[in-house]
């Protein structure tokens, strides 16, 4: 198995496990440098970065290009690329995806789906390509369901996202994101899991580790804050404030 899926299997129960966004060479190189375990480029930029309303237009060509960026900046941490909807429809073009996406020099692929994913990520796997899934709230769905809406309310839908951990365990993913599920059930899920969890808007301390979108953490995109982050930067007050000093202190020809 890869020396860096590994190590991160291997931190499972010792200390929380870290992953964070990056999209772009110098902050892919910044939160390495920060020790982070895992960096995923995940198809936020859609949001974050391209100034869209949400992942849904986001191509493959848009995350392969941030893909090459990231992976040429990071030396230590795992870095995983996020298959933008539509790139996975069937096992085959899930194949054909995650194929392109390690091309670029990433060490692993993302992709949002329980067991209706099943076999799409048994055929990334079985091509050695490691897989993290995504179960819970999934943002690729938010025209299909109106809108994000925490899962795991009821009995039913708790059960469904257990079976979701089983099949993509089963189907050989490294890890799985849970994200915007309620704790109890995000819990209940990691105490059942075969492989670590990674927490996103599932409360804290219930997953194996967490990840958090970049801007989001350092107040990179400020009209918009998910409740349940706390910024601990205000890097779009500092930009702001640094370009208007700038153009303020502008002095014409004599
Ligand atoms: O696209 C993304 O950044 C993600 C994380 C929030 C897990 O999928």
């Amino acid at each position: 198995m890869n020396a860096k899926i590994q190590r991160i299997l291997s931190l499972r129960g010792k200390r929380p496990i870290s992953q964070i966004t990056a999209y772009d060479y110098p902050t892919a190189r910044l939160v390495d440098e920060a020790g982070l375990d895992m960096i995923l480029i995940g198809d936020s930029l859609g949001m974050v970065v391209m100034g869209y309303p949400d992942t849904t237009s986001v191509t493959l060509e848009d995350m392969l290009h941030h893909g090459r960026m990231v992976a040429r900046a990071v030396k230590n941490a795992l870095v995983i690329l996020d298959m933008p909807i539509h790139t996975f429809d069937t096992p085959r073009q899930a194949l054909e995806t995650a194929r392109r996406m390690v091309e670029t020099g990433v060490d692993a692929v993302k992709l949002e789906g329980g067991a209706a994913k099943e076999e799409h990520i048994r055929a990334i796997v079985q091509a050695g390509i490691p897989v993290q899934a995504h179960i819970g709230l999934l943002p690729q769905k938010v025209r299909e369901e109106g809108g994000y809406r925490i899962k795991g309310k009821t009995d039913e839908e708790a059960a469904a996202l257990m079976r979701d951990m089983q099949a993509v365990a089963r189907a050989g993913a490294f890890s799985v994101v849970i994200e915007g599920t309620r704790k109890e059930v995000a819990a209940a899920i990691t105490a059942a899991s075969p492989i670590p969890t990674i927490g996103i808007g599932s409360g804290h301390g219930t997953c194996d580790g967490e990840v958090c979108v970049f801007h989001d953490l350092v107040g990179g995109y400020p009209w918009f804050v998910p409740a349940f982050i706390t910024p601990k930067a205000n890097i779009a007050a500092e930009i702001t404030r640094a370009a208007g000093e700038w153009a303020a202190e502008l002095t014409l020809p004599r």
